[in-house]
């Protein structure tokens, strides 16, 4: 919406893409712990872009003390818990910002993530 924070990854104008999002934030720096191992936050999102999808867009988080019951709310990045988790800003209420430990994201990355859920978190 107006914001061109994400510019040097998908340019202005057009909205950054899911494939972008699993490359430059997804790949590598949350797969590492919430891959295929099973635990870590019950949230096991695999390690592609087609089995991240489905696992975070829509999907309720079981944990009833976060104050953003879906992972990826499209149209809503403020209502969506994966970007108040690495963010760590808004009060997600439930455990600790994400990636626990190499982070922050940028913010070129968090906003990537941001107005990627706010066109809609299109596939
Ligand atoms: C070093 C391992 C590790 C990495 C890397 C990591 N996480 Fe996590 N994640 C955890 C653990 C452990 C928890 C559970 C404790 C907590 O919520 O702080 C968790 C919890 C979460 C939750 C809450 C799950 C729920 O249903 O309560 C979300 C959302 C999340 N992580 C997203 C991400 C995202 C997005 C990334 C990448 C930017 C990421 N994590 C990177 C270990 C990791």
């Amino acid at each position: 919406m107006g914001s061109c924070a994400h510019a040097a990854i998908a340019g202005c104008g057009t909205a950054p893409t899911w494939s972008q999002v699993y490359a430059q934030v997804i790949d590598g720096s949350c797969n590492t712990c919430h891959g295929t191992k099973v635990g870590a936050g019950g949230l096991p999102i695999g390690n592609t872009a087609d089995s991240a999808y489905p696992a975070l867009v829509n999907q309720s988080t079981p944990d009833n003390s976060c104050n953003a019951s879906l992972y990826i709310k499209p149209g809503d990045a403020v209502a969506s818990l994966v970007y108040l988790k690495v963010t760590g800003g808004g009060d997600h209420g439930c455990g600790g910002k994400m990636p626990p430990s190499g982070g922050p994201l940028s913010s070129t990355l968090s906003n990537l993530v941001k107005d990627w859920i706010n066109a809609g978190a299109k596939k």
